[in-house]
């Protein structure tokens, strides 16, 4: 059923701003109490009209009308009236009015409105009033004021030993992090590996380190701080954010006011719950805040059991350990598993990338070391100059081609056996379907049985379902099955037989 107060605000927003201001708002001005009351959603329909047009001096009437509805004696025609007002009217002029009716507010729903209101505008004359507002809007008014001011996660602070650590990321790559961790000359005797899960590698560390350390590490997703593992349960959840070993942590590794969002990780929105302990962990300790935008920190709550893990993740954006991609390309690899093909074709001296895309295989290769040679191609310009890009922010060289696979070598002057090693994510056939895949990826393994040493190793995604077959002259030694983000995968290597030339 159609609710008529919502079709008088769409009727009243075609009007269009001329008609709405000369016509509208005069009539409404002129009638009664009823017929005011009757016409509230023509204060809606002003704030947005007026948001999107009208210029400087009409804003500024609108602003006044506005603020003159703050007094009106319908407590619905002020709550309109506070919604509009951040919506059209400049800051300082908005914050003053809300600020000077919070002060007067008597009714705890009007106050939740006002604050509702100002926390759009959340400045310093908001700041000054927030404590006389519901507690969840002066959190957000407090939030909107830190996010303003800025901050940012510490990655070179020390963090003791004793921290628990979760790496969490695609199913199936467990198996390279916990190899990265192991082999990391940077965490050794200071990070071991104590369990793991599908997606997870848990790690205590046992001695100190700061998180840049931790992200030295490529193959996981996220790095999530363990901070208890509770019952399912509000007051235990905040109970453990509140808490002086976590304020502890987040204070040390924030510069700024620590701002983090809350999710219960994988079983939706939630936003009672959110909300709940938010409000608790407030008033245990308010110097910490929820913030649903651009926080600086997540807590994520992971089901563990029938209990609750509760994680403190830094929301690094970008990615540190992937900033180099600068552009992207639609079907562009996941960093962290990119990561783990790279890793995968252990060492050699040249490497080329037949379907490179955004070349975020190649800078990874690159990365680990040993590499003179790199080269990559790809039939999509848009995709080499993407590819372009990174390698340049990535400070790698290369040789990058627009053109078919099957030409690059000539194209290139790569002679039979000139290659070490080929790692790439081919065309699935999923986002652009292909119809002679197949035959392009038998293609692929041809060509990678010509232009690789013998020894050398092609590194390529495989879907399951539909596995494409190798070639006679090449020996599968690794398949690991891995989530490809909603669908599996192999990550397969391939190694040239030595006697394929016989
Ligand atoms: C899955 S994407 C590769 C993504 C890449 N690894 C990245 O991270 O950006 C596959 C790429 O293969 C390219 N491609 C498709 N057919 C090709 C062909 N015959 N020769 C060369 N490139 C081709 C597409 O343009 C696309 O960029």
């Amino acid at each position: 059923m159609k609710n008529p107060a919502t079709e008088m605000y769409r009727e009243l927003r075609e009007l269009g701003w001329e008609r709405l201001w000369g016509e509208e708002v005069a009539r409404f001005d002129a009638g009664g109490a009823e017929y005011r009351a009757g016409r509230v959603a023509l204060v809606r329909a002003v704030g947005v009209v007026f948001s999107e047009s009208g210029c400087a001096s009409q804003r500024e009437a609108v602003v006044e009308w506005l603020r003159g509805l703050l007094e009106d004696p319908n407590e619905r025609i002020r709550r309109y009236a506070m919604a509009a007002l951040p919506k059209v009217g400049e800051r300082a002029v908005v914050e003053r009015a809300l600020a000077g009716v919070a002060r007067g507010v008597a009714g705890e729903r009007e106050r939740r409105h006002v604050g509702k209101a100002l926390a759009k505008v959340a400045g310093r004359r908001a700041l000054e009033v927030a404590d006389v507002l519901p507690a969840a809007m002066a959190q957000k008014i407090k939030a909107g004021a830190a996010r303003e001011a800025g901050g940012r996660v510490l990655l070179d602070v020390d963090i003791p030993a004793g921290v628990r650590i979760h790496l969490r990321g695609r199913r199936g790559l467990e198996g390279f992090v916990r190899s990265e961790v192991e082999g990391s000359r940077l965490l050794r005797g200071r990070m071991r590996v104590v369990g793991g899960g599908s997606g997870l590698v848990a790690l205590e560390a046992v001695g100190g380190f700061t998180l840049g350390d931790v992200f030295s590490l490529r193959c996981f997703g996220s790095l999530n701080l363990v901070l208890g593992e509770v019952a399912r349960d509000s007051e235990a959840v905040a109970g453990v954010i509140a808490s002086g070993r976590a304020w502890g942590m987040v204070h040390a590794l924030t510069e700024g006011v620590p701002r983090y969002r809350l999710e219960f990780v994988g079983e939706g929105h939630r936003r009672g719950a959110v909300a709940e302990i938010a409000e608790r962990v407030h008033a245990l300790r308010p110097e910490m805040l929820n913030d649903a935008r651009l926080a600086l920190w997540a807590l994520d709550l992971h089901s563990a059991g029938g209990r609750l893990s509760v994680e403190l993740r830094p929301r690094l954006v970008p990615d540190p350990r992937f900033s180099y991609r600068l552009a992207d390309v639609p079907a562009a690899s996941h960093p962290p598993l990119a990561a783990a093909m790279a890793l995968l074709a252990g060492r050699g001296e040249s490497v080329w990338d037949p379907f490179c895309g955004s070349g975020v295989e190649l800078v990874e290769r690159a990365r680990l070391g040993g590499v003179r040679r790199v080269y990559g191609s790809d039939l999509s310009g848009e995709a080499l100059r993407a590819a372009e890009a990174n390698l340049k922010a990535a400070g790698v060289k290369g040789v990058l081609r627009c053109c078919d696979f099957r030409e690059f070598p000539r194209i290139a002057g790569i002679r039979a056996g000139g290659v070490d090693q080929i790692i790439t994510n081919p065309p699935l056939g999923r986002r652009v379907p292909i119809p002679d895949l197949k035959e392009m990826i038998g293609d692929l393994f041809a060509l990678a049985a010509e232009v690789l040493r013998p020894g050398g190793v092609l590194v390529l995604a495989n879907p399951v379902g539909s596995e494409w077959r190798g070639d006679a002259r090449l020996r599968r030694d690794v398949s690991q099955r891995v989530d490809f983000g909603g669908f599996d995968c192999r990550i397969e290597r391939y190694r040239v037989r030595p006697s394929r030339r016989a």
